[in-house]
Formats: structure tokens, C-alpha cells, sequence
């Protein structure tokens, strides 16, 4: 019981990684808040004790400070943010529409800095905190078709970098995780032949799977990572090495 007596916010977390890090969180004995904008899959995985769901979109300041306002009534603090929601929007430079760029920035990166700010006056209170955000290999390296997705991923390393530097001193660790490839319905719409091409220039030749991702979040959000601060952990087989 890694998390015994922790209370976490899961953005995302009604599906893919997100779902994998709040069942695991919760075996752990953390309580566990989904923060998710899909209403029906996040509350087909309450458990009326200590899962609960949360609809909000990340983009919407209104809706996170409500949620945010639910969590604190439901379970009274909050130890663990894992900002997780994410979306992609792919397209080519040449054909990228401003409102397809401006609204993977607004969920993946403007999120992130809603989420936290939500709820970063707890974790003051408490003098103390974990907070990890989900970036990607596509923020680390680029991808191609991703202007937007690498761009508010690259954003979100900056973010936690900068975040390690002024919160480290309140007792809050702020660390990243970028995945690499996970099957999740992210990727679902890559061909099978795009897939197994992947799959041969990954070191550990295969694919991610979500629980590769909750485990890596469960560390980052332990006593065991107490002093690793304002990292970047990639989580891929080793494709960015
Ligand atoms: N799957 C991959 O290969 C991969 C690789 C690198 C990074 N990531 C990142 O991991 C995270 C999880 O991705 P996944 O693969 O589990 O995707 P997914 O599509 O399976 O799940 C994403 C979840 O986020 C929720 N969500 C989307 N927009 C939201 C919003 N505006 N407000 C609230 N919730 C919202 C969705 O409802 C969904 O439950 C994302 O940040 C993604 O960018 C995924």
C-alpha cells in the first residue's frame, strides 16, 4: 500500500493510461478522483467509496475550480496531481488548422496550468505535494504531424521544469513522464504496418502498455521519489536514447 491515507487527482482518468493509474492508485490505498470530461465512462468506474468521478473539462477554468471545490468536499485534501487528460489533433504543418493547433494547446497545455494552479493552494496549506504531468516523446523529440501536440507537450516539460524551481522549496515535487507509443485509443488510428514499424526501432521492441505509464506515475507519486525534482522520466523502450 504505496499510497495509504493519499488523496489523488487523476485528469483523464475515465480511459488508456488515466483508467490504469486510478485503478492502481486505488489498490494502493489511495482515494481517487477522475477528473474527466466523458461522463459515461468516468462514472461507469465510481465505486461509491474511494473512486469517485468529477466532470470537467481541463480547458475550462470554471469547471476545474468546481471540481476541484467537489474533491476537497469528497475526501478533504489532495496529496497527488497527475495531470493526464490529453488529446491529439494531427495534421502536417502545411495543412494544420489554427483552431485544430489552438485547441491541442488549450487541453494539453493550458490544462495542465489550470489544473495546478487549482490546485496548488491545498498543497501550500499542506506544505506539501507531488504533481506529475504528463508530457511525450513527441515534446522531447518532435513528431511528424504533431506541431500542436509537440508544441504544448514540449510546453509542458518547460512548465515542470519551472514549477520543481519554485515549488521545491513548499515541500512540492513536480516531475514528468513522456511516454512513448501506449496502446490506448490515442493510437489507435495508426495503420498496423506504421505499428510494427514502431515497434522494430523501439529498443524493447514492442508497444507501451498503460500500466508501463500508471507505474511510472505511482513512483513519481510515492515517498520512494521524494527527492527527484523537476525530471523528465521517458517511458518508451527506450526510442529517445
Ligand atoms: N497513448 C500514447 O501513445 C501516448 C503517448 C505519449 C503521451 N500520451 C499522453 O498520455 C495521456 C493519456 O493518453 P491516453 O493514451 O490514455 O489517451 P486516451 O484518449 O485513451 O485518454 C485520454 C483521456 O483524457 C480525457 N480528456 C480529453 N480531453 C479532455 C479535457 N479537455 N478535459 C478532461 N478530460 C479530457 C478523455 O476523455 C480520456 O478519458 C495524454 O496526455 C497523452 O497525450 C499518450
Amino acid at each position: 500500500m504505496r499510497l495509504n491515507g493519499k488523496t489523488a487527482v487523476i485528469t483523464g482518468g475515465a480511459s488508456g493510461i488515466g483508467l490504469e493509474a486510478v485503478k492502481l492508485f486505488a489498490r494502493e490505498g489511495a482515494n481517487v478522483a477522475i477528473v474527466d470530461f466523458n461522463e459515461q465512462a468516468g462514472k461507469e468506474h465510481e465505486n461509491g467509496n474511494n473512486v469517485l468521478f468529477f466532470q470537467a473539462d481541463v480547458a475550462n477554468r470554471e469547471n476545474i475550480d468546481l471540481a476541484i471545490q467537489g474533491v476537497i468536499e469528497a475526501f478533504g485534501k489532495i496529496d497527488i496531481l497527475i495531470n493526464n487528460a490529453g488529446i491529439t489533433r494531427d495534421a502536417t504543418l502545411r495543412k494544420m488548422t489554427i483552431e485544430d493547433f489552438q485547441k491541442v494547446i488549450d487541453v494539453n497545455l493550458t490544462g495542465v496550468f489550470h489544473c495546478t494552479q487549482a490546485v496548488l493552494p491545498i498543497m501550500l496549506e499542506a506544505g506539501k505535494g507531488k504533481i506529475i504531468n504528463t508530457s511525450s516523446i513527441a515534446g522531447v523529440g518532435g513528431n511528424f504531424g504533431q506541431t500542436n501536440y509537440s508544441a504544448a507537450k514540449a510546453g509542458v516539460i518547460g512548465l515542470t521544469k519551472t514549477w520543481a524551481k519554485e515549488l521545491g522549496r513548499k515541500g512540492i515535487n513536480v516531475n514528468a513522464v513522456a511516454p512513448g507509443f501506449i496502446e490506448t485509443d490515442m493510437i489507435s488510428t495508426i495503420p498496423d504496418h506504421i505499428l510494427m514499424q514502431i515497434k522494430l526501432i523501439t529498443p524493447s521492441v514492442r508497444l507501451g502498455k498503460p500500466e508501463d505509464i500508471a507505474n511510472a506515475y505511482l513512483f513519481l507519486a510515492s515517498d520512494e521519489s521524494d527527492f527527484i525534482n523537476g525530471h523528465v522520466l521517458s517511458v518508451d523502450g527506450g526510442m529517445m536514447k
